[in-house]
């Protein structure tokens, strides 16, 4: 009895995470259209909307590499079920970032889109982040996970390489000078710095103390 009361009650727990994740998730999505729909997006709403739904992707990246660290440290096991879908409107806010490039901004003309990557290599670094990100939210199901075994957890960890090849392509893609600091680099040097900050954690020696 006790024990069908308390798989009640993490079921139900369970459903408010979900619920909490996909609310947090698909709200970003709601106000981008509500500012487009508003015209409020500037006088270059496809730049706008290129360069937000590529910082939602970022922070969702990292968030859902900052969830395992933060569950151990809050003990909070719950918060185990927002990682993959975090890690998911991550790929989704990546797939909408490209779409906004190559479709809305470039009207899907592969010339004009070379010549853009030829013109901005970072472009190539997103496009290897969102390979990893598509590949990786294509094997997120858990029938793939069991049938890939140990594998899996090795092919996930990618998302590090993902992590760090977003912050690099987000650094070089902002208007100015890298190294004089000279731009609006406050966000992603933020960001990064989380990301230093969970990659030292992985460390084995720091993450045998946690
Ligand atoms: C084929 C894949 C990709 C393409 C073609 C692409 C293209 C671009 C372009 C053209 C810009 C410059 C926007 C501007 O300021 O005018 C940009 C910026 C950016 N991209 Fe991507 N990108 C790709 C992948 C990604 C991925 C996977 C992420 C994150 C998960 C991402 C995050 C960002 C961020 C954060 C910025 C900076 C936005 C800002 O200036 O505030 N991109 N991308």
């Amino acid at each position: 009895m006790n024990q069908q009361i308390e798989d009640r009650k993490q079921e139900s727990q369970r459903f408010q995470m979900r619920v909490l994740v996909h609310f947090g998730g698909l709200l970003p999505l709601v106000l981008l259209i509500g500012s487009y729909v508003r015209d409020e997006l500037g006088f270059n709403p496809v730049e706008a909307a290129l360069q937000k739904t590529g910082q939602i992707a970022a922070v969702f990246l990292v968030l859902s590499l900052a969830i395992t660290p933060l569950r151990k440290l809050l003990k909070l096991p719950l918060l185990r079920y927002l990682r993959k879908p975090l890690g998911l409107y991550a790929a989704f806010y990546a797939a909408l970032h490209f779409l906004t490039f190559a479709w809305w901004d470039y009207g899907l003309d592969f010339g004009l889109i070379w010549a853009e990557i030829v013109a901005k290599p970072f472009i190539i670094i997103g496009a290897l982040a969102l390979l990893i990100l598509a590949v990786l939210a294509a094997t997120s199901f858990r029938s793939v996970q069991r049938k890939m075994g140990k594998k899996w957890v090795q092919l996930h960890r990618l998302t590090y390489l993902a992590a760090i090849l977003v912050i690099a392509h987000f650094l070089l893609a902002v208007k100015g000078n890298l190294l004089t600091l000279q731009g609006n680099y406050t966000f992603p040097l933020v960001l990064g710095g989380v990301l230093v900050v969970l990659l030292l954690m992985r460390l084995p020696g720091i993450r045998k103390n946690n």
